[in-house]
This record gives C-alpha cells, sequence and structure tokens, in this order.
C-alpha cells in the first residue's frame, strides 16, 4: 500500500468532495461536517457519475446523476439499488490528509 498525500484539511471544503488521481484510479475524497476524511472509488458503478461532485449527508453520497446513495465507509449503494465501489482507508495527520492506494 503507498501513502498518498491529498493536501491540507483546510483545503478540503466540509461535505464536499476532491477527486484525485493516482495512476489509473480516480478517488473521490470528501471531508464530513464533523473533519472526518473518506474516499471511496469517484465512478458510480450505475452509469460511472462523478461522486465527489455529489451531495454528502451524514456519512453517505448522493450521486449527481441519478442520485444512487452510497455508503462512505465502505462503499456499498444503498437499497433499493445496488452495487458498490472500492472503499479507501484515510489518514489525517496534524493537518495533512492522505489516501492509502
Ligand atoms: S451514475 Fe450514479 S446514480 Fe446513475
Amino acid at each position: 500500500m503507498e501513502k498518498i498525500l491529498v493536501g491540507q484539511l483546510a483545503e478540503l471544503a466540509p461535505r464536499m468532495g476532491k477527486e484525485i488521481i493516482v495512476g489509473e484510479q480516480k478517488i473521490a475524497v470528501f471531508r464530513l461536517s464533523d473533519n472526518r476524511v473518506k474516499a471511496i472509488e469517484n465512478v458510480c458503478p450505475h452509469k460511472q457519475g462523478p461522486l465527489a461532485e455529489g451531495t454528502v449527508s451524514g456519512e453517505y453520497v448522493f450521486c449527481p446523476l441519478h442520485d444512487y446513495k452510497i455508503n462512505l465507509n465502505d462503499g456499498q449503494v444503498q437499497e433499493p439499488d445496488e452495487g458498490c465501489v472500492r472503499a479507501y482507508e484515510t489518514i489525517v495527520e496534524e493537518d495533512l490528509v492522505y489516501v492509502m492506494v
């Protein structure tokens, strides 16, 4: 596993996503309203919607295209829809945010 620097926590707006690209992987990084940071694959399993542009509510993001609700902890799509995306471990040290890839 590689520890990839995303940036400073303060650069991430609360309840907004930011896309980072690591090799072939598109990753959506989110800062929750309580300052925890989550990261999932930035490709919706429905029709490849950019999840980083979705709406964050609690520990979920809603896909901006057709509103799939995805758990930011494990990448699971919530019922009645189906599917999942990869979830990544995140680390916040001092004010720096990292994703384990
Ligand atoms: S592409 Fe995400 S819900 Fe359709």
